[in-house]
């Protein structure tokens, strides 16, 4: 059976002991994992691949959007498979509603905009901005003790906008020494054909500008 792609998208949570079906504590934590499709021959299928790796384990599926963010508020997997096209939620909805669960319990504030008519983004491009948006968040989650995370997302002018700012402690952009995170950042919106910027001051925060030239046109 081919699968289809899945955006995989990785939790700063640690895996709990308490969460999944595991009778007997294993050695080593397993990596917990959401499976997000509405497609049930599609989530079967993950499903039994997942079973067949010993250090993994399934801890809820979902069949919409909507059953997905709850799923991953009440266990926080380590990795979730998504299907960004799924009914009640796309894939704006999944980003804004995985921010806001991440950032559940936290007292890091968050704000979500959009602006402008938002064309249809080529599936692709919403599994990368995801990812962007995610891996953005966790950073500042992990090292800025920020008190606001921001999220813009415009098309104006045949330009697609991400926006991801915080107001936390910044780092040196020119002295950094890039993670998978900020790497990672780098080559999707190389493969997209966009521009990254990172401006980021000691003390002021740090915002992330993706510029993708989208003529509106979806290419998926
Ligand atoms: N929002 C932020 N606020 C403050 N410092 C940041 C922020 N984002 C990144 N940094 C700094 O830039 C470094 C590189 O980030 P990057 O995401 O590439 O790697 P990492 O988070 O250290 O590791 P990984 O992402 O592979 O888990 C971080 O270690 C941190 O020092
Ligand atoms: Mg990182």
């Amino acid at each position: 059976m081919k699968l289809k792609k899945k955006a995989v998208s990785k939790s700063p949570r640690i895996a709990k002991k308490s969460v999944g079906r595991v009778k007997s504590v294993p050695k080593k934590p397993r990596i917990t994992v959401l499976i997000a499709d509405d497609h049930s021959v599609v989530r079967e299928g993950l499903v039994s691949l997942i079973t067949r790796k010993a250090d993994m384990i399934v801890i809820g599926e979902a069949g919409n959007g909507r059953e997905a963010v709850d799923l991953w508020k009440r266990h926080h997997p380590n990795v979730t498979l998504l299907d960004l096209r799924m009914p009640e939620l796309d894939g704006v909805g999944a980003l804004k509603g995985i921010i806001k669960n991440t950032t559940f319990g936290t007292a890091l504030h968050t704000k979500f905009d959009t602006q402008g008519k938002l064309p249809e983004v080529p599936r692709p491009w919403q599994e990368n901005l995801l990812h962007i948006g995610q891996e953005a968040l966790t950073n500042t989650l992990k090292y800025a003790h920020a008190r606001n995370f921001e999220t813009r997302l415009s098309y104006k002018a045949r330009e697609l906008r991400l926006q991801l700012r915080d107001d936390g402690d910044g780092f040196k952009v020119k002295e950094r020494h890039d993670g998978a995170g900020l790497t990672g950042m780098r080559e999707r919106v190389e493969q997209m054909g966009g521009e990254l910027k990172i401006s980021s001051l000691r003390g002021k925060g740090t915002k992330i500008t993706i510029v993708l030239p989208f003529n509106g046109e979806s290419m998926s």
